[in-house]
């Protein structure tokens, strides 16, 4: 997983602050592998857990109120992560072994960063659009 870059703002500074911290989970990670604690992964999944309520509902609403054209298609990617976290949670619950709940974490926080990467970078042009409509 890389790095956040400035090119993935979207020019919303709630979103973007929510998005840099996201990335800053990977380091998170390495440092519950590292220390082989258990209580930050679940630090890791409680944020996880925030995420996809908190942060999804605040870029719906935006997109609902620009009437955003993949709007759809956006909140169903967003539906899928709340699946998958839910189901790192039960992971997390079955206590297999700490590498079995590193895997899964890995395995969503990929995802999700793909997903700012591709999908969440829409949202720069209903940000534009706000500034413009904003100076006008
Ligand atoms: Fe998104």
């Amino acid at each position: 997983m890389q790095s956040w870059t400035p090119n993935l703002e979207t020019g919303d500074p709630d979103i973007d602050n929510h998005h840099q911290e996201l990335f800053q989970l990977t380091a998170m990670l390495d440092d519950a592998i590292h220390t082989q604690s258990i209580e930050k992964l679940d630090a890791i999944i409680s944020f996880l857990e925030h995420y996809v309520i908190e942060h999804f509902c605040e870029e719906e609403t935006l997109m609902e109120t620009h009437q955003y054209a993949f709007y759809d298609h956006h909140k169903a990617e967003h539906e899928i992560f709340k699946v998958h976290v839910g189901e790192l949670r039960k992971v997390y619950l079955e206590e297999i072994s700490l590498a079995h709940v590193v895997f899964a974490i890995r395995k969503i926080l990929d995802k999700l960063v793909y997903h700012v990467r591709t999908v969440d970078i829409g949202i720069v042009g209903i940000v534009n659009s706000e500034h413009h409509e904003k100076s006008s």
